[in-house]
Protein backbone atom coordinates (compact mmCIF):
# COMPACT_ATOMS: atom_id res chain seq x y z
CA UNK A 1 0.00 0.00 0.00
CA UNK A 2 1.03 3.24 -1.07
CA UNK A 3 2.10 5.51 1.69
CA UNK A 4 0.11 9.03 1.97
CA UNK A 5 2.40 11.64 2.09
CA UNK A 6 0.68 14.41 4.27
CA UNK A 7 -0.61 17.36 2.50
CA UNK A 8 0.25 15.84 -1.18
CA UNK A 9 -3.11 16.12 -2.87
CA UNK A 10 -2.60 20.22 -2.49
CA UNK A 11 0.01 19.34 -5.83
CA UNK A 12 -3.21 18.74 -7.93
CA UNK A 13 -4.09 21.55 -9.73
CA UNK A 14 -7.47 20.66 -9.87
CA UNK A 15 -7.70 20.30 -5.90
CA UNK A 16 -6.30 23.37 -4.98
CA UNK A 17 -8.40 25.09 -7.06
CA UNK A 18 -11.36 23.46 -6.11
CA UNK A 19 -10.18 24.03 -2.75
CA UNK A 20 -9.03 27.77 -3.22
CA UNK A 21 -12.60 28.47 -4.40
CA UNK A 22 -14.03 26.78 -1.13
CA UNK A 23 -11.58 28.21 0.71
CA UNK A 24 -11.83 25.04 3.11
CA UNK A 25 -10.97 25.83 6.17
CA UNK A 26 -11.70 26.83 9.47
CA UNK A 27 -8.18 26.62 8.91
CA UNK A 28 -6.99 29.33 10.80
CA UNK A 29 -7.70 32.74 9.25
CA UNK A 30 -7.49 33.88 5.49
CA UNK A 31 -3.92 36.28 5.28
CA UNK A 32 -6.22 39.06 4.05
CA UNK A 33 -8.76 39.11 7.36
CA UNK A 34 -5.61 39.95 9.99
CA UNK A 35 -6.63 43.26 10.51
CA UNK A 36 -10.27 42.50 10.98
CA UNK A 37 -9.97 39.77 12.87
CA UNK A 38 -7.28 41.88 15.88
CA UNK A 39 -10.40 44.09 16.14
CA UNK A 40 -12.16 40.68 17.86
CA UNK A 41 -9.23 39.65 19.24
CA UNK A 42 -8.98 39.45 23.23
CA UNK A 43 -4.52 40.10 22.97
CA UNK A 44 -4.27 41.55 19.44
CA UNK A 45 -0.76 42.66 19.88
CA UNK A 46 0.09 39.29 19.50
CA UNK A 47 -1.54 39.45 15.79
CA UNK A 48 0.44 40.62 13.65
CA UNK A 49 0.24 41.55 9.87
CA UNK A 50 3.54 40.50 8.06
CA UNK A 51 5.12 43.72 5.81
CA UNK A 52 6.06 42.67 2.44
CA UNK A 53 9.33 44.78 2.83
CA UNK A 54 10.53 41.71 5.51
CA UNK A 55 10.06 38.52 2.86
CA UNK A 56 13.37 36.39 2.51
CA UNK A 57 14.68 38.48 5.56
CA UNK A 58 14.90 35.27 7.63
CA UNK A 59 16.49 32.84 6.63
CA UNK A 60 19.33 29.73 7.77
CA UNK A 61 18.65 29.43 10.81
CA UNK A 62 21.89 27.53 12.27
CA UNK A 63 22.81 26.40 15.88
CA UNK A 64 25.69 24.44 15.41
CA UNK A 65 26.77 23.97 18.94
CA UNK A 66 23.30 23.29 20.06
CA UNK A 67 23.87 20.01 21.50
CA UNK A 68 26.86 21.29 23.84
CA UNK A 69 24.87 24.45 24.63
CA UNK A 70 21.36 22.85 25.46
CA UNK A 71 20.49 24.16 29.00
CA UNK A 72 19.32 21.11 30.29
CA UNK A 73 23.49 20.03 30.91
CA UNK A 74 22.96 22.58 33.75
CA UNK A 75 20.04 21.42 35.64
CA UNK A 76 19.99 19.90 38.87
CA UNK A 77 18.81 16.47 39.24
CA UNK A 78 16.43 17.16 42.35
CA UNK A 79 14.88 20.30 40.25
CA UNK A 80 15.68 22.12 43.21
CA UNK A 81 15.51 25.59 41.42
CA UNK A 82 12.56 24.92 39.55
CA UNK A 83 10.33 23.38 42.50
CA UNK A 84 12.37 25.66 45.37
CA UNK A 85 11.63 23.93 49.53
CA UNK A 86 9.86 27.77 49.70
CA UNK A 87 7.31 27.75 46.90
CA UNK A 88 3.58 26.43 47.27
CA UNK A 89 2.64 24.19 44.09
CA UNK A 90 1.00 21.09 43.15
CA UNK A 91 1.71 18.81 40.47
CA UNK A 92 0.32 15.41 38.58
CA UNK A 93 1.74 13.14 36.51
CA UNK A 94 -0.35 12.69 33.02
CA UNK A 95 1.28 9.21 32.91
CA UNK A 96 3.75 7.85 34.90
CA UNK A 97 5.70 7.63 31.73
CA UNK A 98 5.44 11.22 30.90
CA UNK A 99 3.58 14.39 30.85
CA UNK A 100 2.99 16.56 33.95
CA UNK A 101 0.99 19.35 35.06
CA UNK A 102 2.24 22.04 37.26
CA UNK A 103 0.52 24.97 39.42
CA UNK A 104 2.27 27.06 41.36
CA UNK A 105 5.36 27.89 39.51
CA UNK A 106 5.22 30.59 37.81
CA UNK A 107 7.92 30.62 34.61
CA UNK A 108 8.07 34.80 34.25
CA UNK A 109 9.69 34.13 37.58
CA UNK A 110 12.21 31.86 36.79
CA UNK A 111 16.08 32.69 37.14
CA UNK A 112 18.88 31.33 34.99
CA UNK A 113 19.03 28.12 37.33
CA UNK A 114 15.10 27.16 37.58
CA UNK A 115 15.53 27.39 33.68
CA UNK A 116 18.38 25.19 33.64
CA UNK A 117 16.32 22.67 35.67
CA UNK A 118 13.07 22.91 33.62
CA UNK A 119 15.25 22.61 30.66
CA UNK A 120 16.39 19.06 32.33
CA UNK A 121 12.72 18.55 33.32
CA UNK A 122 11.35 18.95 29.81
CA UNK A 123 13.93 16.19 28.87
CA UNK A 124 12.70 14.08 30.90
CA UNK A 125 8.75 14.19 31.50
CA UNK A 126 8.90 15.22 27.21
CA UNK A 127 6.17 17.56 27.96
CA UNK A 128 4.76 20.03 31.14
CA UNK A 129 1.44 22.24 31.31
CA UNK A 130 1.92 25.07 33.77
CA UNK A 131 -1.30 26.63 35.12
CA UNK A 132 -1.77 30.42 36.01
CA UNK A 133 1.06 31.85 33.86
CA UNK A 134 1.41 35.49 33.75
CA UNK A 135 3.99 35.31 30.42
CA UNK A 136 1.17 37.01 28.22
CA UNK A 137 0.81 40.02 30.31
CA UNK A 138 4.24 40.80 30.42
CA UNK A 139 4.41 41.64 26.80
CA UNK A 140 5.76 39.66 23.42
CA UNK A 141 9.42 41.31 24.33
CA UNK A 142 9.14 39.10 27.44
CA UNK A 143 8.11 36.46 25.99
CA UNK A 144 11.09 36.68 23.47
CA UNK A 145 14.12 37.20 26.02
CA UNK A 146 12.49 34.40 28.22
CA UNK A 147 12.94 31.87 24.80
CA UNK A 148 16.00 32.84 24.23
CA UNK A 149 17.85 32.05 27.14
CA UNK A 150 17.28 28.27 26.34
CA UNK A 151 18.84 28.49 22.38
CA UNK A 152 18.02 30.79 19.12
CA UNK A 153 14.63 31.24 18.57
CA UNK A 154 12.76 30.27 15.47
CA UNK A 155 11.01 32.80 12.68
CA UNK A 156 8.73 30.33 10.97
CA UNK A 157 8.17 30.73 7.03
CA UNK A 158 5.17 30.35 6.76
CA UNK A 159 2.96 32.03 9.91
CA UNK A 160 1.49 34.92 11.45
CA UNK A 161 3.48 36.21 14.53
CA UNK A 162 3.13 38.26 16.83
CA UNK A 163 3.18 42.38 15.97
CA UNK A 164 6.72 43.23 15.60
CA UNK A 165 7.86 40.07 16.70
CA UNK A 166 8.33 37.04 14.49
CA UNK A 167 9.81 34.99 16.42
CA UNK A 168 6.31 34.61 18.62
CA UNK A 169 4.35 32.07 16.06
CA UNK A 170 0.78 32.61 16.72
CA UNK A 171 -1.81 30.26 16.02
CA UNK A 172 -5.30 31.34 15.73
CA UNK A 173 -8.51 29.99 14.68
CA UNK A 174 -11.22 32.64 14.65
CA UNK A 175 -14.21 32.37 16.96
CA UNK A 176 -17.76 30.97 15.17
CA UNK A 177 -20.05 28.05 15.47
CA UNK A 178 -20.73 24.81 12.95
CA UNK A 179 -19.74 26.41 10.03
CA UNK A 180 -16.32 25.99 11.01
CA UNK A 181 -17.32 22.14 11.46
CA UNK A 182 -18.64 22.11 7.69
CA UNK A 183 -15.78 23.57 6.15
CA UNK A 184 -12.73 21.88 7.93
CA UNK A 185 -14.53 17.81 7.30
CA UNK A 186 -15.76 18.39 4.28
CA UNK A 187 -12.73 16.73 2.54
CA UNK A 188 -11.84 14.70 5.05
CA UNK A 189 -12.30 13.02 8.40
CA UNK A 190 -9.59 13.86 10.59
CA UNK A 191 -7.61 17.34 10.95
CA UNK A 192 -4.98 15.55 13.20
CA UNK A 193 -1.60 16.51 11.76
CA UNK A 194 1.23 15.08 14.18
CA UNK A 195 4.98 16.28 14.02
CA UNK A 196 7.40 17.63 15.85
CA UNK A 197 7.84 21.39 15.24
CA UNK A 198 9.81 22.41 12.06
CA UNK A 199 11.33 19.13 11.59
CA UNK A 200 12.04 20.36 8.11
CA UNK A 201 14.63 22.67 9.21
CA UNK A 202 18.48 21.74 9.03
CA UNK A 203 18.19 22.38 13.08
CA UNK A 204 14.69 21.40 14.01
CA UNK A 205 13.29 22.70 17.55
CA UNK A 206 14.13 21.60 21.04
CA UNK A 207 11.75 23.08 23.16
CA UNK A 208 8.33 24.83 22.54
CA UNK A 209 6.44 26.86 25.08
CA UNK A 210 3.14 27.11 23.77
CA UNK A 211 1.10 30.12 25.24
CA UNK A 212 -2.78 30.00 25.42
CA UNK A 213 -3.93 33.53 25.12
CA UNK A 214 -7.73 32.26 24.43
CA UNK A 215 -9.26 29.06 24.11
CA UNK A 216 -12.93 27.56 23.30
CA UNK A 217 -14.16 26.72 26.91
CA UNK A 218 -13.88 23.09 26.62
CA UNK A 219 -11.95 21.25 23.80
CA UNK A 220 -8.68 22.91 21.27
CA UNK A 221 -6.32 20.33 23.41
CA UNK A 222 -2.86 19.40 22.00
CA UNK A 223 -2.55 15.77 22.35
CA UNK A 224 1.35 14.31 22.65
CA UNK A 225 3.25 10.93 22.18
CA UNK A 226 6.00 9.67 23.61
CA UNK A 227 8.82 8.81 20.57
CA UNK A 228 11.35 7.43 23.11
CA UNK A 229 8.83 4.79 24.42
CA UNK A 230 7.46 4.27 20.49
CA UNK A 231 11.44 3.08 20.34
CA UNK A 232 11.72 0.79 23.51
CA UNK A 233 8.54 -1.27 22.31
CA UNK A 234 10.44 -2.27 19.21
CA UNK A 235 12.68 -5.54 19.22
CA UNK A 236 16.16 -5.36 19.51
CA UNK A 237 17.15 -6.22 15.62
CA UNK A 238 14.36 -3.48 14.50
CA UNK A 239 15.49 -1.26 16.48
CA UNK A 240 19.15 -1.45 14.96
CA UNK A 241 17.60 -2.02 11.01
CA UNK A 242 15.75 1.65 11.95
CA UNK A 243 18.89 2.91 13.51
CA UNK A 244 20.48 3.11 9.62
CA UNK A 245 18.22 5.05 8.13
CA UNK A 246 17.77 8.91 6.56
CA UNK A 247 14.22 10.03 6.28
CA UNK A 248 13.75 13.36 4.09
CA UNK A 249 11.81 15.81 5.84
CA UNK A 250 9.65 19.23 4.15
CA UNK A 251 7.58 21.95 4.19
CA UNK A 252 6.92 21.73 0.64
CA UNK A 253 3.34 20.77 1.38
CA UNK A 254 2.77 23.09 4.44
CA UNK A 255 4.15 26.38 2.22
CA UNK A 256 1.11 25.26 -0.48
CA UNK A 257 -1.32 25.45 2.74
CA UNK A 258 -0.23 28.48 3.36
CA UNK A 259 -0.50 29.72 -0.46
CA UNK A 260 -3.88 28.26 -0.87
CA UNK A 261 -4.75 30.76 2.50
CA UNK A 262 -3.30 33.75 2.43
CA UNK A 263 -0.60 33.06 4.84
CA UNK A 264 2.04 35.21 4.52
CA UNK A 265 5.58 33.96 4.09
CA UNK A 266 8.41 35.32 5.73
CA UNK A 267 10.51 33.03 4.03
CA UNK A 268 9.40 31.34 0.42
CA UNK A 269 11.89 28.68 0.15
CA UNK A 270 10.80 24.51 0.04
CA UNK A 271 13.60 22.46 2.62
CA UNK A 272 13.84 19.11 1.69
CA UNK A 273 15.95 17.62 4.93
CA UNK A 274 17.78 14.44 5.63
CA UNK A 275 17.66 13.55 9.27
CA UNK A 276 18.64 10.29 11.29
CA UNK A 277 15.17 8.37 11.66
CA UNK A 278 16.43 7.40 15.16
CA UNK A 279 18.27 10.08 17.19
CA UNK A 280 19.82 10.23 20.31
CA UNK A 281 19.13 13.21 22.85
CA UNK A 282 22.09 15.59 23.73
CA UNK A 283 21.66 15.17 27.63
CA UNK A 284 19.61 12.20 28.76
CA UNK A 285 21.28 9.88 25.99
CA UNK A 286 18.31 8.70 25.27
CA UNK A 287 17.01 7.49 21.76
CA UNK A 288 13.71 8.24 20.06
CA UNK A 289 12.17 7.39 16.72
CA UNK A 290 12.06 11.01 15.39
CA UNK A 291 9.09 10.52 12.93
CA UNK A 292 7.39 13.68 12.52
CA UNK A 293 4.62 12.46 10.49
CA UNK A 294 3.56 15.30 8.79
CA UNK A 295 6.90 16.18 7.51
CA UNK A 296 8.33 13.07 6.60
CA UNK A 297 8.58 12.20 2.17
CA UNK A 298 10.08 8.91 2.15
CA UNK A 299 13.00 7.02 3.13
CA UNK A 300 16.33 7.92 2.01
CA UNK A 301 18.16 5.67 -0.87
CA UNK A 302 14.86 3.50 -0.79
CA UNK A 303 12.63 2.22 -3.32
CA UNK A 304 9.22 3.85 -3.26
CA UNK A 305 7.41 0.49 -2.15
CA UNK A 306 10.51 -0.63 0.40
CA UNK A 307 9.78 3.35 1.59
CA UNK A 308 6.25 3.14 1.72
CA UNK A 309 6.15 -0.23 3.62
CA UNK A 310 8.42 1.11 6.12
CA UNK A 311 6.96 4.50 6.87
CA UNK A 312 3.26 2.62 6.94
CA UNK A 313 4.56 0.74 9.75
CA UNK A 314 5.88 3.74 11.85
CA UNK A 315 2.46 5.53 11.09
CA UNK A 316 0.73 2.63 12.79
CA UNK A 317 3.02 1.35 15.32
CA UNK A 318 3.50 5.46 16.31
CA UNK A 319 0.26 6.76 15.81
CA UNK A 320 -1.91 4.56 17.18
CA UNK A 321 -1.41 3.33 20.86
CA UNK A 322 -3.28 5.08 23.44
CA UNK A 323 -0.74 3.79 25.77
CA UNK A 324 2.42 6.06 24.26
CA UNK A 325 -0.17 9.44 24.39
CA UNK A 326 -1.40 11.81 26.79
CA UNK A 327 -3.75 14.60 26.03
CA UNK A 328 -2.52 18.64 27.58
CA UNK A 329 -6.15 20.52 28.48
CA UNK A 330 -6.79 24.19 28.53
CA UNK A 331 -9.68 23.98 31.52
CA UNK A 332 -11.33 26.82 30.30
CA UNK A 333 -11.03 29.78 27.80
CA UNK A 334 -8.49 31.39 29.86
CA UNK A 335 -6.67 29.59 32.23
CA UNK A 336 -3.08 30.79 31.01
CA UNK A 337 -2.22 27.56 30.27
CA UNK A 338 1.35 27.13 28.91
CA UNK A 339 2.34 23.65 27.19
CA UNK A 340 6.24 23.06 27.14
CA UNK A 341 7.67 20.19 25.30
CA UNK A 342 10.83 18.46 24.06
CA UNK A 343 9.92 18.15 20.45
CA UNK A 344 13.19 15.51 20.35
CA UNK A 345 11.00 13.32 21.86
CA UNK A 346 7.48 13.45 21.56
CA UNK A 347 4.82 14.37 18.50
CA UNK A 348 2.03 16.42 18.97
CA UNK A 349 -1.20 17.54 17.26
CA UNK A 350 -3.88 20.12 17.73
CA UNK A 351 -7.11 18.45 18.39
CA UNK A 352 -10.12 20.10 16.49
CA UNK A 353 -13.19 19.18 18.58
CA UNK A 354 -14.90 22.45 19.15
CA UNK A 355 -15.97 23.68 15.69
CA UNK A 356 -19.15 22.53 15.51
CA UNK A 357 -19.93 24.47 18.76
CA UNK A 358 -20.48 28.20 19.53
CA UNK A 359 -16.62 29.02 21.09
CA UNK A 360 -14.60 32.01 21.09
CA UNK A 361 -11.28 32.33 19.00
CA UNK A 362 -8.55 30.07 19.75
CA UNK A 363 -5.46 32.05 20.26
CA UNK A 364 -1.97 31.21 20.62
CA UNK A 365 1.64 32.20 20.41
CA UNK A 366 4.83 29.86 20.59
CA UNK A 367 8.23 30.57 20.93
CA UNK A 368 10.08 28.02 19.35
CA UNK A 369 14.18 26.86 20.19
CA UNK A 370 16.29 25.79 18.18
CA UNK A 371 17.99 22.81 19.00
CA UNK A 372 20.91 20.68 17.73
CA UNK A 373 21.13 18.96 14.43
CA UNK A 374 19.91 15.53 15.22
CA UNK A 375 22.28 12.40 15.09
CA UNK A 376 22.38 9.07 16.26
CA UNK A 377 25.30 7.57 18.20
CA UNK A 378 25.11 3.71 17.34
CA UNK A 379 27.32 1.77 19.59
CA UNK A 380 28.01 1.74 23.14
CA UNK A 381 31.63 2.96 22.47
CA UNK A 382 30.30 5.67 20.43
CA UNK A 383 27.97 6.63 23.17
CA UNK A 384 30.43 6.57 25.65
CA UNK A 385 32.78 8.74 24.16
CA UNK A 386 29.80 11.51 24.40
CA UNK A 387 29.29 10.88 27.92
CA UNK A 388 25.84 9.13 27.36
CA UNK A 389 27.46 6.00 29.02
CA UNK A 390 25.01 5.89 31.72
CA UNK A 391 22.15 6.86 29.73
CA UNK A 392 22.48 3.57 26.93
CA UNK A 393 24.31 1.00 29.65
CA UNK A 394 20.70 0.27 30.87
CA UNK A 395 18.60 1.82 27.71
CA UNK A 396 15.55 2.12 28.94
CA UNK A 397 16.12 3.67 32.68
CA UNK A 398 15.55 7.42 31.85
CA UNK A 399 12.44 6.88 30.12
CA UNK A 400 11.22 5.62 33.49
CA UNK A 401 12.07 8.22 35.47
CA UNK A 402 10.13 10.33 36.46
CA UNK A 403 10.75 13.98 36.94
CA UNK A 404 10.25 14.27 40.69
CA UNK A 405 12.79 11.95 41.27
CA UNK A 406 16.23 12.72 42.07
CA UNK A 407 18.04 9.84 40.72
CA UNK A 408 20.15 11.33 37.32
CA UNK A 409 21.89 9.39 35.09
CA UNK A 410 25.44 11.01 35.66
CA UNK A 411 27.99 12.04 32.92
CA UNK A 412 26.07 14.06 31.35
CA UNK A 413 27.83 17.50 31.88
CA UNK A 414 30.93 16.39 32.12
CA UNK A 415 30.72 14.25 28.87
CA UNK A 416 29.15 16.99 26.97
CA UNK A 417 31.56 19.50 27.89
CA UNK A 418 34.27 18.15 25.53
CA UNK A 419 32.64 16.28 23.25
CA UNK A 420 30.56 18.20 20.67
CA UNK A 421 33.05 20.48 18.38
CA UNK A 422 32.81 17.58 15.85
CA UNK A 423 29.59 18.86 13.92
CA UNK A 424 27.38 16.22 15.33
FE1 LIG B 1 3.31 22.16 16.50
Amino acid sequence: MSYYVFGSELTDPYVFEALKKKRIGGYTLNGKEVEEEKKKAKYPEYLGSFKLEDEEKYNNFENPDGAKNDKGHLGSSDFRHLFPSSAKFSTFDLSPNFGTEIDGIQLSQLDDDGKNDLALYLEKRGLVIFRNQDLKDKGPGFSKKFGEYFGPLHIHPVSYSAEDYPELLVTYRKAGGSERYDAQFQERTSAAAWHSDISFERYPASFSFFVALETPESGGDTVFIDTREAYRRLSPPFRKFLETLTVIHTNYYQNKGAQLNNLPAKIKKDYFTEHPLVRTHPVTGEKSLFYSRTFIQRVKGFKKSESDAILNFLEQHVLSNPEIQVRATHRGSDSGTVIAWDNRIVLHTAILDFLQHDTSARHHYRITVLGEKPYILNSENEAASYGHSNGHSNGHSNGHLNGHSDRHPNGHSNGHSNGRSNGI
